[in-house]
């Protein structure tokens, strides 16, 4: 009989509090909650959980951002009841008062003596937020926060980005391995592309469907270059030119993937990060940005609005309303010429549900993996060298703490030809040099 096999990296899997993978997690800034969720006009605090944790978010008066954990430190009523005044959040059960930072600023049933000497001994755990690129973001880790990344597709306001989540019912490793899968592009994203905004940003992935697949470490994780024969003949295409497309996995839960070069021309990126919620779900996080400020938002979010969940409860509309029990709505029909899924066009739909099709935490030890999982290998190594980095007390990869470091131009997505006889190294360096590729074009009218 065979011997199970046992996946080294299978820890990876378990973020919650005090695990390796966890410990790894913590170390980066993550998004936490959208700032449509908590704006600055409603005094309504908001819970969320992450990695298994806990933690309720509000503004002060003042509208300044903060996260406390859940429970109240007294006797563990919870702050999302609290009230939002005194400087803080006021505890509803016996009326202590927090503020940002978890300081106790009052203790209204104690004694002022009493009280006094209490508040400077007991503290609330309070954890740096951060609003960037409509998202609120939470540093959970110890010790003092790291620089928030300036990572080219975080950039700019409004105007420039489309932000959104989708919540998958599924492990964050398997939904963020999707994302450095750059094969399933050409099989479960297939469809019939209609119009030619279709057709500029995703013709890409038409055929040849077996392009070659390369990848190289960097700063900041794993870049993988994606070729693809042009001509009528695929391999055979006389001319020697390629399609090249450059995507990144960013340590340790991120990806930086395709712009919108063959309809807005250069300067777009998106990234996604694959948030746990706990063990067996998860945040995708969409922040969809061009430098041009020319997004089509109003198309985006009409189209993710017909794949949300419709019964309005604003607990759900992260959610999709296709269910597993129904089998997604899947749609034989239009498989047959229209879409290689049935499921639609929308290429966030057709990653939750496959990621979610391999289980709530996917069981490594029953893959069989394939050359064309390159990154995927690679990705697994890098995060486990980054745990063990954790463990010894070190930064892991990707964490910046200069300015210097955290200029992040050498992120680059792009689509574009290589030419014959040009190498893909020579290739990337080119467009590393360009100060102009995520430059706003706002800013640089300006
Ligand atoms: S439980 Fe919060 S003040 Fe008592
Ligand atoms: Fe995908």
């Amino acid at each position: 009989m065979n011997e199970p096999r046992v996946s080294r990296y299978q820890y990876l899997t378990d973020t919650n509090p005090g695990t390796p993978a966890g410990e790894l997690l913590r170390r980066y800034w993550q998004p936490i909650a959208l700032l449509r969720d908590l704006p600055a006009e409603n005094a309504a605090p908001l819970g969320a959980r992450i990695m298994g944790q806990d933690v309720v978010l509000f503004r002060d008066e003042q509208g300044r951002p903060a996260a406390l954990d859940r429970k109240c430190i007294h006797r563990c009523a919870d702050l999302v009841l609290g009230r939002v005044e005194a400087g803080g959040l006021r505890c509803p059960y016996h009326g202590w008062v927090f503020d940002l930072r978890g300081k106790v600023l009052e203790q209204p049933a104690e004694p002022p003596a009493v009280a006094a000497a209490a508040m400077n001994r007991v503290k609330a755990r309070a954890y740096p937020v951060h609003e960037a690129a409509g998202a609120l973001w939470i540093y959970l880790g110890p010790g003092e926060a790291p620089l928030f990344p300036a990572y080219p597709a975080l950039q700019g306001g409004a105007e420039h980005r489309y932000t959104c989540r989708w919540h998958g019912d599924a492990n964050w490793l398997q939904a963020s391995e999707g994302n450095i899968d750059p094969i399933h592009t050409s099989y479960l994203h297939q469809m019939e592309l209609e119009d030619e905004s279709m057709k500029g940003r995703w013709g890409v992935f038409k055929n040849p469907a077996r392009p070659e697949l390369s990848v190289a470490e960097t700063r900041f994780g794993v870049r993988l270059f994606t070729t693809r024969a042009l001509g009528n003949g695929g391999e055979s295409a006389e001319s020697g030119e390629k399609s090249i497309r450059i995507t990144n996995f960013v340590l340790p839960n991120a990806c930086a993937v395709g712009g919108f070069e063959g309809y807005l021309g250069d300067g777009g990126a998106t990234m996604l990060w694959d948030v746990p919620i706990d063990n067996v779900s998860h945040y995708r996080w969409e922040f969809i940005f061009h430098k041009s400020g020319q997004l089509d938002r109003d198309s985006l979010e009409a189209q993710y609005a017909t794949e949300r969940d419709r019964s309005g409860a604003p607990h759900l509309r992260d959610r999709m309303w296709r269910t597993k029990e129904t089998n997604y709505a899947q749609d034989r029909e239009s498989m047959k010429e229209k879409t290689f899924l049935g499921l639609g066009p929308c290429f966030s739909v057709h990653d939750v549900v496959i990621t979610q099709s391999q289980g709530e935490v996917h069981d490594q030890s029953l893959e069989h993996l394939a050359s064309s999982d390159v990154a995927i290998i690679r990705a697994r190594r890098q995060l486990d060298e980054a745990a063990q980095a954790v463990a010894r007390g070190e930064d892991p990869r990707g964490v910046v703490r200069t300015e210097r470091e955290n200029d992040f131009r050498d992120m680059v997505v792009y689509t574009g030809t290589l030419a014959a006889g040009v190498s893909k190294e020579d290739y990337v360096a080119e467009l590393e040099r360009r100060t102009d590729l995520f430059a706003l074009a706002t800013a640089a009218a300006e």
